[in-house]
C-alpha cells in the first residue's frame, strides 16, 4: 500500500517537502515523514479519521518559531491557508488546524491542551520523535546547531510554569532532556504509544547514566 492514499494528501505532502527544504537537521522533512508514518501506524492501532490524522501530521510544524522569525503558535494559520489553496472541505481545514495549534509542548508544568482522539495520535506520534535513539540525535543536532553547550555540571535544568520561560531557556542539551524529553512517556496518551514511548524512555535513561558517568570520570581525584 502506498503511504499517500488521496490526491490532497500527495499535494501537501509535495508542498511540505518543499517548505522543509533548508531546515535544520533537528526539524528537518524525514521529521516530518517519521512523524506521519508513526500517525498512519498509531491510526491502525487507535482509530480515529485518518485523513485528518495524515494531513494534521503533515502540517504540525509548518511554520516554527524558531524559524520564521519567532512568531508564536502560527501553525494553524500557514496550516489552514495550504488546505485552502488545495481546496480541503471546510470540515477537514477545521480539525486539522485545531491539532496543529495544539500540538505542542508547553513546559514541564503546563497542561496540554485536550482534544480530539486525532489530536492524541498526532501529539504521540510527534513527542515519540523526541525521545529514544532518535529523540537523543535530535537533540543534540539543535543544539550544535544553536552552539549551545551538550552539558554544564554548574547549571541545573528548570522545569518550567508558563511557553515563555520555556521558549527563553537556552541551557545546555542534557538538562532538555530533563526538562522536556523524560517527562514526555508520562503524557503519551494512545495505549500504543505508551508502549513504544516506555522502550525510548529506558534507552534514554540508560545513554543518560553512561553519559554522565563518562563526564564525571576522575571526580573522586579531588577528594
Ligand atoms: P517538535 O518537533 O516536537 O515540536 P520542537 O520544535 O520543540 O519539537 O524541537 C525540535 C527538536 O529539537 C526536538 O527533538 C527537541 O527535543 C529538540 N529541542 C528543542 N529544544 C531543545 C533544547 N533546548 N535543547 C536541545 N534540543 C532541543
Ligand atoms: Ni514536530
Amino acid at each position: 500500500m502506498s503511504i499517500f492514499f488521496s490526491e490532497l494528501i500527495k499535494k501537501v505532502y509535495s508542498k511540505v517537502e518543499e517548505e522543509f527544504l533548508n531546515h535544520p537537521t533537528d526539524h528537518d522533512f524525514q521529521h516530518i515523514v517519521r512523524v506521519y508514518k508513526m500517525a498512519l501506524v498509531l491510526q491502525k492501532l487507535e482509530g480515529g479519521n485518518k485523513e485528518v490524522i495524515a494531513l494534521a501530521a503533515l502540517l504540525h510544524d509548518i511554520s516554527d518559531h524558531k524559524l520564521n522569525g519567532g512568531i508564536i503558535n502560527d501553525n494553524g494559520r500557514v496550516a489552514e491557508a495550504i488546505l485552502i489553496k488545495l481546496d480541503a472541505s471546510k470540515e477537514i481545514v477545521e480539525k486539522v488546524i485545531e491539532i496543529v495549534d495544539k500540538v505542542s509542548f508547553k513546559g514541564a508544568n503546563v497542561d496540554d491542551e485536550a482534544g480530539s482522539l486525532e489530536l492524541k495520535i498526532v501529539r504521540d506520534a510527534d513527542r515519540l520523535d523526541a525521545i529514544g535513539a532518535i529523540g537523543i540525535a535530535r537533540a543534540f543536532s539543535f543544539g550544535g546547531f544553536r552552539n549551545r553547550k551538550m552539558y554544564d555540571d554548574q547549571h541545573s535544568h528548570e522545569l518550567h510554569n508558563n511557553f515563555n520561560d520555556y521558549l527563553k531557556s537556552d541551557s545546555n542539551t542534557i538538562n532538555h532532556f530533563y526538562e522536556k524529553l523524560l517527562l514526555l512517556s508520562d503524557r503519551m496518551e494512545t495505549n500504543s504509544a505508551k508502549k513504544e514511548a516506555k522502550i525510548r524512555h529506558e534507552f534514554m535513561q540508560q545513554f543518560l547514566d553512561q553519559f554522565l558517568k563518562e563526564w564525571n570520570v576522575g571526580n573522586e581525584l579531588n577528594n
